[in-house]
């Protein structure tokens, strides 16, 4: 064992959570150490989703964070919905003032790295928790261990659990302690980028008999494309051509899949769809944040977002608890995240149900999609709510207001 450390808080874990948590912590002169088991370069190239809502936007570019964003993103207006042939918009603008911002997480956690980095501030890569020390007293420990196999540790007021759905900080809380609530889809999105320009400028969500697509994009020359597959998918079955005739059948339409360029696939993963929350998200010193807290299925791209809107909440706690001593926004913390998380559990299940084959469903279930998809054509409020939660609830302290 060499050398210990003293932070006010320490950080497992440099995904959006811990990067952006350390970001506006140090804003607030608050110290804070952060720890990630893997090396920089896994970090930045680890392909996630690419919508950024609209207060994360915000919050981005209000703390200095946001000017590649605003450069590079593309900013859209609206998605489109496809059911078997027919297409609708659902316009964001018009409906709620609001757009959101396609740019990949990658690029938003290279632009935290870059702030921290710049800053001269402490980001441990390839150092991982080995464990958590929450005992009584007035300090936390981390037992680290770096890529040469030393031990340190690190003290600290406060732990911040970022450390995704497999890190060591949930279990680190007695299960008696938190309730886990759990939902397993039964099929999974197989995601592919490839250098080809985008179908059509914005989003296409298409619901089919073979199963939902999702035409995204990181610029106007890469696509990255969702085909809902099975849950235990076998990437040896999809070589390219079946990913390109597999897409072309689910679009159907003659417009779009007319548009279709087969470029270079140039990466292939299958994505797990899974809903979970962890109440409460804290225990004693430790905070848990972003997914090591809650997972939502990614219709709706909402995973990022979510992580985002904790820490943000958990920074103006920490920085009411170092300027005042008083506890009562940390105390409030998990209950005024827990209510934003389970709106977007609902939004995101209620887009996974929406697009979604299952191969539970009787026709009776198929025609009530289709009403749902025709009442989204003809009914604002119907839109207007899908838009509302599309764009971003907005961000509040207060647990019992919504706007
Ligand atoms: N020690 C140090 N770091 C760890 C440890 C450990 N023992 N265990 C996990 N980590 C790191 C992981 O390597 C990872 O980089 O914690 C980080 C957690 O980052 P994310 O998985 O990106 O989670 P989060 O920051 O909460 O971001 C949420 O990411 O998974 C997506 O859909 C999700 O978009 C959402 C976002
Ligand atoms: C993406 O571009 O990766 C993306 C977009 C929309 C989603 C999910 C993922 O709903």
């Amino acid at each position: 064992m060499i050398a210990a450390a003293r932070t006010q808080v320490a950080i497992i874990g440099a995904g959006p959570a811990g990067l952006m948590l350390a970001h506006l912590l140090h804003e607030s002169g608050i110290d804070s150490v952060v720890v990630e088991t893997r090396d920089r370069a896994y970090v930045e190239g680890r392909v996630r989703a690419g919508v950024i809502e609209h207060h994360t936007a915000s919050l981005l570019e209000e703390f200095g964070v946001g000017e590649r964003m605003r450069r590079e993103g593309l900013v859209h207006r609206g998605i489109e919905l496809q059911f078997g042939q027919e297409r609708h918009r659902i316009d964001f603008e018009e409906l709620t003032g609001r757009t959101v911002t396609v740019y990949g997480q990658q690029e938003v956690v290279k632009d935290l790295i870059a702030a921290r980095t710049r800053a001269g501030l402490e980001l441990r890569f390839e150092s991982e928790v080995v464990a958590l020390e929450l005992g009584a007293g007035d300090r936390a420990i981390l037992r680290v261990r770096d890529a040469g196999g030393r031990e340190t540790t690190i003290a600290a007021d406060f732990i911040a659990g970022c450390d995704g759905f497999h890190g060591p900080s949930r279990a680190a809380i007695p299960p008696s302690a938190i309730t886990l609530y759990e939902h397993v889809f039964p099929f999974a999105w197989l995601g592919i980028l490839a250098e080809s320009p985008p179908v059509s400028d914005e989003l296409i969500y298409a619901n089919n008999e073979r199963g939902f697509a999702l035409v995204s994009m990181r610029s106007r020359t890469v696509s990255r494309i969702y085909l809902q597959c099975r849950n235990d998918e076998d990437l040896a079955r999809w070589p390219d051509d079946r990913i390109w005739a597999e897409l072309r059948a689910r679009l159907q339409s003659d417009g779009a899949a007319d548009e279709i360029v087969e470029g270079r696939i140039f990466q292939k993963g299958v994505t797990p769809m899974r809903s979970f929350v962890c109440d409460p998200m804290r225990y004693g010193r430790l905070f848990l944040a972003g997914d090591s807290a809650h997972i939502v299925p990614p219709t709706g791209a909402k995973g990022m977002n979510l992580a985002i809107a904790d820490v943000r909440i958990l920074a103006r706690a920490f920085e009411s608890y170092f300027a005042t001593g008083s506890s009562e926004r940390l105390d409030r913390y998990s209950q005024t995240c827990l209510k934003r998380i389970w709106k977007t559990q609902r939004f995101s299940t209620y887009m996974t149900g929406l697009l979604h084959r299952f191969e539970t469903h009787t026709p009776f279930d198929r025609r009530v999609q289709y009403a749902e998809f025709d009442y989204l054509r003809t009914s604002r409020a119907a839109a207007a709510s899908l838009a509302e939660s599309y764009v971003g609830l907005p961000f509040t302290e207060d647990a019992r207001v919504l706007a």
